[in-house]
């Protein structure tokens, strides 16, 4: 994991990587396509399903100002189709991509713009979660954001592998904002994170007991059964009806398991990434399970 997380951060190989056809083919397992309307293709299938989306343009660590107005304007555009052609979605965006890496007050401005459309139109902007570095920047932002749109158009995703994360569902909550609880996708350091799967789990539950108590509609992102049976049962316990939280999961990723939530009754979210900077969302996906790397070598084996 540690291996393919170093590669993932390597600027140099995203070009390369990407030119590969093999590469490209197994990608496609886990992101909708390069284009905007490969991605309103996927979702258009995933609403027939019963199962609603949240769409990603995939471009992180963006650095010049110039690209992270590029990466704007790809997300209006988006809100537009999205309500053109009735899709039952709304989007997801990163904070890097609105140029967190280099211009807090720029990313902050971007963001702004993106989340006013989107409140216009009557939707909702969930700003993903990055390094642990960025947490803290992060809730202030997407803070900022909520007392300036409310609820209905903004929410912050949070990590169960950081040590904080209990601490800021119970803020964030009393503060009224919505939040999507996954286990975090990137390789954080004992000064922060939990370091055992089982410490993360464990979070995880305790955290999703805090959301599911709230009140408030969050969204529990994950394909592990024992996290969703833990959610089932507090829900049963606690008499909180099924619509009154999500799963969410990643495209490509337990089709089954969204597909007999969502037939139980259940709100099914599906993140759907699209774009041609794939590359470090696709060996993060690399990175979460070994077995996908057979997956890749065998394409490769066979050309
Ligand atoms: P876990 O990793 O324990 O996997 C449980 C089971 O799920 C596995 O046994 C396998 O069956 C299946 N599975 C999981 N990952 C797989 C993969 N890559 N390929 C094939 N099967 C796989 N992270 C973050 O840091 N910031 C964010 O903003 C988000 N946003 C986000 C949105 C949504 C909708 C989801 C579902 C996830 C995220 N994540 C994220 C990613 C998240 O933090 C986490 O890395 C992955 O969801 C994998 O963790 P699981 O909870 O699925 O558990």
């Amino acid at each position: 994991r540690t291996a393919l997380m170093f590669l993932s951060r390597r600027e140099g190989l995203k070009d390369a990587a990407t030119r590969l056809p093999a590469l490209g083919r197994v990608a496609k397992r886990f992101i909708a396509g390069e284009r905007m309307e490969d991605a309103v293709s996927a979702v258009k299938e995933l609403n027939a399903r019963g199962l609603s989306v949240s769409f990603d343009h995939l471009n992180e660590t963006v650095r010049t100002e110039s690209e992270t107005r590029e990466e704007v304007r790809e997300y209006l555009r988006l809100l537009a189709r999205i309500d053109q052609v009735g899709a039952r979605g709304n989007v997801s965006l990163k904070l890097t991509q609105c140029g967190l890496l280099f211009d807090r007050e720029l990313a902050l401005a971007n963001a702004r713009t993106v989340v006013a459309e989107a409140a216009r139109r009557g939707s909702f902007v969930r700003i993903d979660m990055e390094q642990s570095e960025f947490t803290q920047v992060t809730l202030d932002i997407v803070r900022a954001l909520h007392r300036e749109f409310g609820q209905a158009h903004v929410g912050a995703v949070l990590q169960s592998s950081l040590y904080r994360t209990e601490a800021d569902a119970r803020a964030l909550c009393a503060e009224g904002i919505r939040i999507r609880l996954c286990k975090g996708a990137y390789l954080e350091g004992p000064e922060v994170a939990y370091q055992d799967k089982r410490d993360v789990d464990a979070s995880f539950v305790r955290t999703l007991h805090v959301l599911l108590g709230s009140g408030l509609y969050h969204g529990i992102a994950t394909h592990d059964e024992r996290m969703i049976d833990a959610a089932l049962t507090y829900a049963r316990e606690h008499q909180v009806a099924p619509g009154a939280y999500e799963f969410q999961m990643l495209h490509g990723i337990r089709r089954d398991l969204q597909e007999r939530l969502a037939q139980e009754g259940h709100p099914v979210r599906v993140y759907v990434p699209y774009g041609k900077h794939w590359y470090p969302y696709f060996m993060r996906r690399l990175a979460e399970r070994p077995a996908n790397v057979w997956f890749v070598l065998k394409n490769f084996l066979q050309g």
